[in-house]
């Protein structure tokens, strides 16, 4: 199938790298000649931005977007000549963080305590109601933990406040968690449901910096319990693709934090470690195909993201069970450059790795 997809990151060049294989062409909108998916597939340039939308749709028997920040109005326009997927009720509701709480609320999923703000009088109502510490975050547009205020005492709102730039933000009380996971699944068009094993992230400064794949101590009745959350989502929204949910695991069980309606970054692994990456099953799952086995083809799994400078990329390949995906970008602090997925049967091989690649983790 001609599949386009809205953005031209990294994410769609892992797409595109996935869908080649299985016979597909690929289109992106692009901001320019220089991002990541451009030298993979045909690209629409964003000089006037509803052109390339409109080449990208015409030249397109299917869309995908590589981002919850998408423009739902670009979308439903889009939907009356393609199908895109996944469809407007999933991405109106995953790009605002209150919509994703209200969601959980409604299917009976654990989240933070929550109130909406959007004045600082509101704030201090807010405070009132969930409690301190709690997270200031904006409702729409973050990422790497961009967007975001930690309040730990009264004398703080001004100050949380005015970081918010007087766009409509969340209070949400803060999570004590033991660890944080994230579940991967994708749902086909025929309603056929995969899940990926639970993983463990590590974060620094806000950015990704490690996962485990699968986290480790995971009992079947906790992978059970995230996937039945995952199925109540997917069927809500009625969701067709890749769909991502972030978790903190707490003395009381799984609490959710945000989703993306797409390929994450804590399921790169996936590309030499599950038996059908992430990647191809979003690919497959948009064009109607049957989806992959998700297992993992390996013991232990892990992957380290390449982050603001390219580092010992040779290091990496002379490794026999550590490859590297490098996504084209230039250097620049807090940017993910690309990522190492690490590969083990042993748990002892698994931290001789790690311990061979320190020089790219903080
Ligand atoms: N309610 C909370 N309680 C405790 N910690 C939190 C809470 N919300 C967020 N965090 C911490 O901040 C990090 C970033 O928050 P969140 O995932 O909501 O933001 P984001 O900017 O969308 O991040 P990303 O794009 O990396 O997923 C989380 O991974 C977690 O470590
Ligand atoms: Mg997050």
């Amino acid at each position: 199938m001609k599949i386009g997809v809205l953005g031209a990151g990294q994410l769609g060049r892992m797409l595109a790298i996935a869908a080649y294989p299985l016979g597909h062409q690929m289109a992106f909108t692009a901001n320019s000649e220089n991002e990541p998916s451009v030298l993979l597939g045909k690209a629409f340039i964003n000089d006037d931005k509803q052109g390339a939308t409109k080449q990208l749709t015409n030249a397109s028997e299917v869309i995908t977007y590589e981002s919850e920040n998408t423009d739902v109005e670009v979308v439903k326009a889009i939907s009356k000549k393609t199908p895109v997927y996944p469809g407007a009720k999933s991405l109106f509701t995953t790009q605002h963080r209150g919509r994703e709480k209200a969601i959980f609320d409604k299917l009976d999923i654990p989240c933070a305590p929550y109130q909406m703000v959007n004045s600082l009088t509101e704030l201090e109502q807010a405070v009132n109601k969930v409690g301190l510490p709690a997270i200031l975050k904006t409702a729409t547009e973050g990422y790497d933990g961009k967007g975001q205020f930690v309040i730990r005492s009264n004398d703080q709102l001004e100050s949380a406040w005015q970081s918010m730039n007087g766009v409509e933000a969340i209070l949400e009380g803060f999570v004590n968690f033991k660890r944080e996971l994230s579940l991967i699944a994708v749902r086909g068009i025929d309603n056929s449901h995969k899940y990926y094993p639970l993983v463990e992230n590590t974060h620094h400064n806000g950015i990704l910096r490690l996962t485990i794949a699968p986290a480790e101590n995971i009992s079947t009745k906790t992978q059970e319990q995230a996937e039945h959350y995952m199925q109540t989502l997917l069927d809500e929204m009625g969701h067709v693709g890749v769909l991502t949910i972030e978790l903190f695991e707490t003395n009381n069980g799984l609490v959710a934090n945000e989703m993306a309606p797409r390929v994450h970054n804590s399921g790169h692994w996936s590309i030499e470690g599950a038996r059908t990456s992430q990647f191809e099953n979003h690919v497959r799952a948009i064009t109607g195909s049957p989806l992959g086995e998700t297992t993992c083809l390996q013991q232990y799994c892990a992957m380290i993201n390449i982050i603001g400078k390219h580092g010992p990329v040779d290091k990496v390949l002379e490794l026999s069970n550590a490859h590297p995906h490098l996504y084209g970008k230039t250097e620049r602090k807090g940017r993910k450059l690309g990522h190492i997925t690490i590969t083990a049967n042993t748990l002892y091989e698994l931290n001789t790795t790690l311990a061979a690649l320190e020089a790219f983790m903080p």
